[in-house]
Order: C-alpha cells, then sequence, then structure tokens
C-alpha cells in the first residue's frame, strides 16, 4: 500500500469528529473525508458559525477552523468517499442491543454490519478498513467475513484502532495521547497495513507511543480499559458509603491510597455514579462475551460494577427524599448539571437522568439548570426511559438558562455535573432566594460545604 493520503471516516458523532480533525490538522497532506447518514449532524459540522458544532469540546472548534475546507470534509456522500479512500474508519455507535438475544447486554453491531456492506460494495480497489468504534472481541471476523463475501474481488486489510479519548478532554487526549494501539493481521500484508497507520500518527504521537498488537488483543485491551476505569469509579463509590457511616472522609481516603505508587491518584473521585455512553455499554458487552463463554464469575465479577453504580445512583435520589423530611412530593428541587460530566454536552447515561427519574416518580418539580445542555435533550432522555409519559416529564421538569433562577424558591439544590462555574457562585444570594432550610446535595463534591454551612445552608455530599 503506498503512502496514505485520502482517509474516509464513516460516522461524525463524538469520535468520528475530533478524531478525525485532529488526523486533518496534523496530517495537511492527507483529505479526510468524514460521512454521516444524518444530514442536520454534518450541516452542524459545516455550520459556518463554529459555536454550533454538534459536539462540545473545548478546542475542537479552532482545529475544525483550521482544517475545514482545507483537507477535512463533512460530508452525507458516503459512497463516493468510500470510494476515494484508501483508508476507511469506521467510527458509528455500537450501543447495547434493546432487543431479541442479548437485548440489555450485547453490543448492537447492525451500524457495523451495514458499513461493511456498504463499503464492500463501493470498494473497486484495495482498502485498509480500521475498526475505530469500541466492539467485542473478534469482530473483526465477521467484518472480514463480510468484506470477502460481498465485495468486488478486491483486498480488504482490517484494523482494530480503538479510541481512548474522554470527552471533555478530546483535544488534549487526541493530540497527547497515552498511547495510540494498533492490531492488525501478523502476515506481510496486515504488517504493511498496521505500518500504513502507524506512518499516519506517527506525524504527531512519538513512535514509542504507538503499540501495535495482534487484531483480538486490540479489541479486548479497549474493553478492558474501560471495566478498569469504571471499576476504580465503582469502588471508591463503594467506599463512599462506609465513609458515610464511619466518620472516614472519601477524599482523605482518596488521597490516602492514591499516593501509593501502584494504586495511582486519578479516577478516585467519589460521585453520584458514573455515565457516559460507554462504560455501561462495554462493560454489559463484556459481561455478554463472558457469558457467553461459560466464563460465568467473569461475567458476574464485572457486572458487580455495574449493579455498585446503580446503587450509588439511586441511593443518592433516596437520600434527597429522606433528608426532606420523607417527602419531595410538589417542592422544586434545582439541579445544577445534567451532562455526565463537565466540558461536554453530552447527557448520555447521565446519573442526572436517574436521579431526576426517581424524584419525579416522588411527585417532585425538578428545575435543571446546565451551561451545554437544552431542554429538548433534557425532554429526550428522559422520555426514552419510559417511565411516564412525555406530558409528565414535561409538566414536571423545567429548564432554566440561568442558574438563579433555576434555584429561585427551591427547597434543594442537587448538584450533578461537577461543571467548574458552580464554585464561583454567589451562593448568598441563592440561599437568600430559597425556601428554609435550604438544603445542597453535592453529588460531585466540588463546593466548599464549610464555607455553604456557614451561610446557612444544610449541606450534604458523597462520602463524607
Ligand atoms: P455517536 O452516536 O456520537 O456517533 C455515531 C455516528 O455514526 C452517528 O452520527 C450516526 O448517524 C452515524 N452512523 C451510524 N451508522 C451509520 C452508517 N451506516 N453510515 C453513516 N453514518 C452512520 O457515537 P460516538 O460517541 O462517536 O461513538 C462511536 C463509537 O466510538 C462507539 O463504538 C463508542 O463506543 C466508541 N467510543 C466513544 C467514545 C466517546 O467518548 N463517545 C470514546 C471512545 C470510543
Ligand atoms: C471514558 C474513558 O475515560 C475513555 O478513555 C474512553 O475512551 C471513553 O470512556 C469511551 O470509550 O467512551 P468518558 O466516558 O468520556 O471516557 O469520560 P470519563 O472521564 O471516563 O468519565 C466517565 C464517567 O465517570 C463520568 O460520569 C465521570 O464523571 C465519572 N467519573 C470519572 C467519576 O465519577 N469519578 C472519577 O474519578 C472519574
Amino acid at each position: 500500500m503506498s503512502k496514505i493520503t485520502n482517509i474516509c471516516c464513516i460516522g461524525a458523532g463524538y469520535v468520528g469528529g475530533p478524531t478525525m480533525a485532529v488526523i486533518a490538522a496534523k496530517c495537511p497532506h492527507i483529505k479526510v473525508t468524514i460521512v454521516d447518514l444524518n444530514v442536520a449532524r454534518i450541516a452542524a459540522w459545516n455550520d459556518e458559525n463554529l459555536d454550533n458544532l454538534p459536539v462540545y469540546e473545548p478546542g475542537l472548534d479552532k482545529i475544525v477552523g483550521e482544517a475545514r475546507g482545507r483537507n477535512l470534509f463533512f460530508t452525507t456522500e458516503v459512497e463516493k468517499a468510500i470510494d476515494e479512500a484508501q483508508m476507511i474508519f469506521i467510527s458509528v455507535n455500537t450501543p447495547t442491543k434493546t432487543y431479541g438475544l442479548g437485548k440489555g447486554k450485547a453490543a448492537d453491531l447492525k451500524y457495523i454490519e451495514l458499513c461493511a456492506r456498504q463499503i464492500a460494495a463501493v470498494a473497486k480497489d484495495d482498502k485498509i478498513v480500521v475498526e475505530k468504534s469500541t466492539l467485542p472481541v473478534r469482530t473483526a471476523e465477521a467484518v472480514r467475513s463480510i468484506l470477502d463475501n460481498t465485495g468486488n474481488g478486491v483486498k480488504f486489510q482490517i484494523l482494530s484502532n480503538p479510541e481512548f479519548l474522554a470527552e471533555g478532554t478530546a483535544m488534549e487526549d487526541l493530540l497527547a495521547p497515552d498511547r495510540v494501539l494498533i492490531g492488525g493481521d501478523t502476515d506481510p500484508e496486515g504488517v504493511a497495513a498496521i505500518d500504513a497507520l502507524v506512518e499516519v500518527y506517527a506525524n504527531w504521537i512519538p513512535k514509542e507511543r504507538i503499540l501495535t498488537t495482534n487484531v483480538w488483543s486490540s479489541e479486548l485491551s479497549k474493553l478492558t480499559a474501560n471495566a478498569f476505569l469504571a471499576q476504580r469509579v465503582s469502588s471508591i463509590n463503594a467506599m463512599s458509603e462506609l465513609c458515610e457511616k464511619t466518620g472516614a472522609d472519601v477524599s482523605e481516603v482518596a488521597r490516602a491510597i492514591g499516593m501509593d505508587s501502584r494504586i495511582g491518584p486519578k479516577f478516585l473521585k467519589a460521585s453520584v455514579g458514573f455515565g457516559g455512553s460507554c462504560f455501561q455499554k462495554d462493560i454489559l458487552n463484556l459481561v455478554y462475551i463472558a457469558k457467553s463463554y461459560g466464563l460465568d464469575e467473569v461475567a458476574d465479577y464485572w457486572e458487580q460494577v455495574i449493579i455498585m453504580n446503580d446503587h450509588q445512583k439511586r441511593r443518592f435520589a433516596s437520600n434527597m427524599v429522606k433528608t426532606l423530611y420523607n417527602t419531595v412530593s410538589g417542592k422544586k428541587l434545582a439541579f445544577l448539571g445534567w451532562a455526565f460530566k463537565k466540558d461536554t454536552n453530552d447527557t448520555r447515561e447521565s446519573a442526572a437522568i436517574y436521579v431526576a427519574d426517581d424524584l419525579l416518580y416522588e411527585q417532585a418539580g425538578i428545575a435543571v439548570y446546565d451551561p451545554k445542555v437544552e431542554e429538548e435533550q433534557i425532554l429526550a432522555d428522559l422520555n426514552y426511559l419510559g417511565t411516564r409519559s412525555k406530558e409528565e416529564n414535561a409538566k414536571g421538569v423545567t429548564t432554566f438558562s440561568d442558574p438563579y433562577d433555576a434555584c429561585k424558591d427551591a427547597h434543594a439544590i442537587a448538584v450533578l455535573t461537577e461543571w467548574d462555574e458552580f464554585k464561583g457562585y454567589d451562593w448568598q444570594r441563592i440561599y437568600d432566594n430559597m425556601k428554609k432550610p435550604a438544603f445542597v446535595f453535592d453529588g460531585r463534591n466540588v463546593l466548599d460545604g464549610e464555607y455553604l454551612k456557614s451561610i446557612g445552608f444544610v449541606f450534604q455530599t458523597i462520602g463524607k
């Protein structure tokens, strides 16, 4: 395969958009075309006003602004882009199945299969197909079977190149990743394909950080990394409940264990529970894979990470109800934050959704303020759960564009996302305008509890 000068990426989402924008920015000699079936999403990527990009990530607007129209293109012309590219990344969504065998656990690979069939149908010359989406181990086998059996007799190489970026820090993660992982076949053609992708990344990433493995190791490493990360959060969250009973402080415990170089300080922040599109989905998928090989103990071990996380979300809501005199019916409860973490507009699997759902069940009125999430998204998240009618959700939830309005006349405030701006609010003003006693439930350990208590708030946080 000659030097790569033309790349196509199928899927212009949270991964496809930022990863390809960085490749285009760092490799001006490569034409990068991102395609998607979603017309509105492509239009938003092409919006002249960079504030309207469909993905909010600090620094993304600058990179897209630099490369778009030069060597970075967003289009719905999927076939043309596939035809022209030497290397095709598949970066489509792989959600948990909501039907059939493996419902609620297995990854739904229908979008992956559609991509493989489309590539096979269009390709008129040899292509390297790169799995960028997170996939069950051995998916490359299925992709190969489709490509080889439905193609036009051209040769395909399949690589696994999972993405490790975290939302909110995607640009830093892509510009200076801990590592890039590339899995491929070990025969000469496979090695040549791996080398072609290594050369792309080597334009800005030191070679010693580009790791190459066989395809199965690469596919499984991605699920393993997410499982380990989520497990750390569930582990510290489990300890947070014990801290609350014993007088220990979970932040002090985290600091004490994090200074052990074998444990390390990262990913030890107790919280209302992890969210995001991937941790739960990927662990459920891992559990499903383990079970399908008859490895019940392995499956049960990892499932516990999810069970703990569900418990953490539920106990946050039930603690609010208990503290508010066992009834929140008809009370205004203000939510600061709806996104699953700060610095993103992504709300998928956010803990806020589940806490709100439990409180709506108790007939609370929820007032939401999030700097980056719109009302339409908040209602869509609740409606997706199917707990009650759309009308009931719309009646129970009000969205505010001003945090002080959201908190006015509220009985309690719950901090669900760790947005930095929350720390700098005029908390005296918020207190003055709330019902008394005024409660704050900090689900992220971000506020200065002692200061809030000195104002008069009843303050509760996780793990203290
Ligand atoms: P997303 O839902 O934001 O984007 C996927 C896009 O693919 C959508 O815009 C959809 O319209 C498009 N698409 C689906 N089928 C298509 C088809 N046949 N042709 C053209 N377009 C199609 O998803 P995402 O968050 O970008 O995640 C994509 C993959 O990356 C998933 O497997 C996920 O697990 C993995 N991943 C995500 C993150 C993250 O932070 N979000 C990080 C690492 C890995
Ligand atoms: C995570 C991984 O960190 C990425 O490496 C991976 O690529 C990605 O999933 C993916 O595969 O999608 P992301 O979900 O974007 O990234 O964000 P994280 O920073 O991992 O946070 C996930 C959730 O855990 C958030 O709700 C966050 O608030 C929570 N969290 C994280 C904690 O509660 N405590 C912590 O100490 C860390």
